[in-house]
């Protein structure tokens, strides 16, 4: 692979970008053509996925250059409509290179599902037998995917709680701890569940209501790290002290409010979905997990931490659920998702979420970058003039030049841009 930190990727057309994605990770041409035109999903695949299919809505999908997590460099494909996202991202990993890159890691891909035990009379009796009667529950709901077994999967525990509602009176809920190895699991959690319902009826001698995974996977972790070094952060009238100290001021605002917290964690979910989206997985579990693990503590917060060193160097972590899968699923239908897993040479579910809560954490690097600094419309105005430039009508080569007429004029708006191409149409016409 050439060095990424010297390539101008995004000055190449789309067809060379292709050319040079599929030389520089060997996932051969033809197969990375999927992502031209729809986006790699036909209206008969999607026939197969969902009800009432009528076609297919495609996002655009970029490539998110110069990462290195855990020493390795990783291509990342990102789905997203937001501009700026995917140029953020690759411009702070190749700042976190210069610290060495992102270091990883994923926790046992434990997913949890839960039964809702109503009508109990006995709390204190059914909570001793179901524990009582554990090994017999594990192993009914292990063998239901005796192919998760062969894997090295399967059922690692269960945990008995009584959640106490005036409303409806005391009820018991019993958790299932499901090792579900490179699936995101939903599947696997919610059949393991439904075979020991009636047995967990039996012993505890109440009513099982609901059965169904919980998306606050907090026993699936994932969590990056990486330290920019101190002088790498100065760039145009901004020292690298004044850089430094503004982002850690901007989450010190997060990390205190939750009404900053929302906006900050979803500058981190931008990263994260994108990538969750490409690669075929379910990112609005990734997004209810997150958000719900942000308010573990009862105060909603910051997700990642932010923070300086004894050499005044930047250090950031990000630590969350991820439920990501690469076998089943999307993954396996979707043709750009095979893509995407290919690009990223993932072998495991745990290399995935390693890479995602990467780019989560260099995508709120580049929010609070630019938020503490010039603030994020500059970056932003460049595609954002091309959209709107496009959506007033402009055709080839006269939307980039519209785009740079309406940010020279500051003035990036719809009503504008009709204008001035109604002029310069007038003018040709004259
Ligand atoms: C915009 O999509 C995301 C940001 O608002 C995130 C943040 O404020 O940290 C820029």
């Amino acid at each position: 692979m050439t060095d990424p930190t010297s390539q101008k990727f995004y000055e190449l057309n789309l067809a060379e970008r292709l050319a040079h994605l599929s030389r520089e990770s060997g996932v051969p041409l033809e197969e990375l053509e999927v992502l031209s035109g729809a986006g790699g999903l036909n209206a008969d695949q999607a026939d197969h996925m969902v009800e009432n299919a009528v076609g297919v809505f495609s996002l655009p999908l970029g490539i998110a250059r110069n990462f290195l997590v855990n020493g390795r460099e990783v291509l990342v494909p990102m789905a997203v409509e937001e501009p700026s996202v995917i140029a953020g991202a690759s411009f702070m990993a190749k700042l976190v290179r210069l610290g060495g890159g992102f270091t990883a890691e994923a926790s046992a891909p434990e997913m949890i599902g839960q039964l809702q035990v109503l009508d109990v009379t006995d709390f204190e009796g059914a909570r001793s037998r179901l524990e009582e009667h554990r090994a017999e529950l594990l192993s009914m709901a292990s063998a239901v995917d005796p192919m998760l077994m062969r894997f090295g999967g399967g059922a690692r525990d269960l945990h008995v709680r009584l959640i106490e509602r005036s409303e409806i009176g005391p009820f018991l809920v019993v958790h299932l701890i499901l090792d579900v190895r490179d699936a995101m699991g939903a599947n696997a959690i919610n059949t393991a569940l439904e075979r020991i319902a009636p047995r967990v009826a039996e012993i505890s001698g109440g009513r099982v209501h609901l059965r169904i995974l919980s998306n606050l996977a907090d026993r699936r972790l994932a969590r990056a790290v990486c330290t920019i070094p101190l002088e790498a952060l100065a760039f145009e009238g901004y020292s690298a002290e004044k850089v430094r100290d503004g982002i850690l001021d901007a989450w010190a605002f997060a990390e205190a409010d939750p009404y900053r917290a929302a906006t900050h964690n979803k500058g981190i979910m931008n990263g994260v979905d994108a990538v969750v989206l490409a690669s075929g997985n379910d990112w609005r579990a990734v997004e209810a997990g997150a958000h719900a693990y942000a308010a573990q503590s009862g105060r909603y917060t910051s997700l990642s931490i932010w923070r300086k060193d004894a050499q005044g160097n930047l250090c950031g972590e990000l630590e969350m659920p991820m439920a990501v899968g690469i076998v089943g699923g999307a993954t396996r239908v979707h043709p750009a998702a095979q893509v995407g897993l290919k690009l990223m040479k993932v072998t495991t579910a745990d290399e995935l979420a390693e890479i995602i809560v990467s780019v989560g954490l260099a995508q709120n690097l580049a929010a609070l970058r630019a938020l503490a600094t010039e603030g994020i419309q500059r970056g932003h105005m460049g595609l954002h003039a091309r959209q709107i430039a496009a959506a007033a009508g402009a055709k080839g080569d006269e939307i980039e030049k519209l785009a740079q007429q309406l940010v020279h004029e500051k003035t990036i708006r719809a009503e504008r841009a009709e204008e001035i191409l109604k002029e310069w149409r007038k003018q040709a016409y004259d």
